[in-house]
């Protein structure tokens, strides 16, 4: 019998306690003294919203649109690797579940279950690939011709990776995919697909290992116009926390841009992305569509991004957390709640649609609906 649920909080404390330690170390970890990982949530706890009343709230819609795709509620499926640690059918559950929740997934590179197998799952162009550059570019462009020929909506490039961050916990456990389980989207035998199967060196992650000897570290912006080169796909920049990186991935033709620090898995003491996102939304000046990713757990904190100028949310743990939970339906509960909690905060602050919360964002400085704690001490 599972305990009853009410929270995302509730869903991620029920994985930590029935995962395996490494596995759940894994998910869990922020890179070094997990500063950031902290930040990610106490940032969004920093924000004040200013609920308007009697607004006629009897109406209210969540949906919207992310690169001209209709979707349910701004909340979608950040990639994360190796989704079948946490649940036998892993990324093919996440895939129906976005389907059935209809919403975005981010198929990771590294993932436990092929390109083609998540597009057999969901058929509707409701997933978007992520990518890493591999040294070898051939390894690179196949992964790119298959997300396309399979259907995949748009590529995420993720360029905050030249390598892995340290995260402690691997390091302690030697943490390295389960033997039962493979990297799916490369064929077995292949360094990309076999290398991660190795035994760590003593005091290192098996996966940091993979990524050094596997990702390419000398990728530049101008590498984007390779990539463009390649594919008819609409590229996603995921990793972006500074004004002049968003006006680089502008310049080299992304389609939108993901505001993320990678679940804070990478550069400790780099900013909360809910800090990170106004400068990269003011820098953008609405040429392009501005995600964030990074700590989001409840309605409230979809709200908050949202008024700050964020076209749409994305969850990374939630996901692992509702798929140790429960599966598919673990996930699609993740969302539910989400979904619910958000429309709650949208009533609650006397607005009815999704794009409301956008046009009180940028039509009133003077009455904004989000501010930080200290508008309030300044007047103390
Ligand atoms: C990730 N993330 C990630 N990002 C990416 O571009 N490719 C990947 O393969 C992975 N893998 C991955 C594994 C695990 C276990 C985690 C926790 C995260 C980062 C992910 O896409 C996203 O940016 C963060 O997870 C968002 O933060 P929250 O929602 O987890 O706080």
């Amino acid at each position: 019998m599972k305990p009853q649920v009410v929270c995302i909080d509730d869903i991620e404390r029920y994985a930590l306690d029935n995962l395996n330690k490494s596995v759940a170390d894994y998910y869990r970890s922020g890179a070094n003294d997990e500063q950031t990982l902290a930040e990610n949530r106490r940032a969004f706890a920093r924000l004040r919203i200013r609920p308007r009343f009697l607004r006629d709230v009897s109406q209210r819609s969540l949906r919207t649109t992310v690169l001209g795709q209709p979707i349910a509620a701004p909340v979608c499926a950040s990639p994360s690797a190796m989704q079948k640690m946490a649940h036998p059918m892993g990324e093919l559950a996440t895939a129906k579940a976005c389907e059935t929740m209809d919403t975005i997934m981010i198929l990771s590179t590294i993932s436990t279950s092929s390109i083609e197998e998540v597009a057999a799952e969901a058929s509707v162009a409701m997933k978007w690939f992520q990518l890493y550059i591999y040294r070898d570019r051939e390894v690179t462009r196949q992964l790119v011709e298959r997300a396309e020929r399979s259907g995949f909506g748009a590529l995420v490039l993720t360029v905050d990776t030249p390598m892995f961050g340290h995260r402690l916990a691997d390091s302690r456990n030697g943490f390295c995919l389960p033997p039962h389980l493979r990297m799916a989207n490369f064929v077995a035998g292949a360094q990309a697909s076999d290398a991660i199967q190795n035994r760590p060196t003593d005091g290192q992650s098996g996966l940091s290992e993979y990524a050094q000897s596997l990702f390419d570290p000398s990728i530049e912006w101008k590498d984007l116009r390779w990539l463009r080169s390649i594919t008819r796909l609409p590229i996603v920049v995921k990793g972006v926390l500074t004004r002049e990186d968003a006006l680089l991935a502008l310049k080299y033709g992304c389609s939108a841009i993901l505001v993320s620090n990678h679940g804070a898995r990478q550069l400790d003491g780099v900013p909360a992305t809910i800090e990170a996102l106004p400068e990269v939304v003011k820098a953008v000046q609405n040429r392009c569509e501005v995600y964030l990713d990074g700590g989001v757990r409840t309605g409230t904190d979809v709200l908050k991004a949202l008024a700050l100028g964020a076209r749409a949310v994305f969850i990374g743990r939630p996901i692992l957390w509702g798929l140790a939970y429960d599966g598919q339906s673990g996930v699609e509960k993740v969302f539910s709640i989400l979904k619910q909690e958000l429309d709650m905060a949208m009533a609650l602050s006397g607005l009815s649609t999704v794009t409301d919360i956008a046009n009180q964002s940028t039509t009133s400085s003077s009455s904004p609906l989000v501010v930080s704690e200290n508008y309030y001490r300044s007047q103390l």
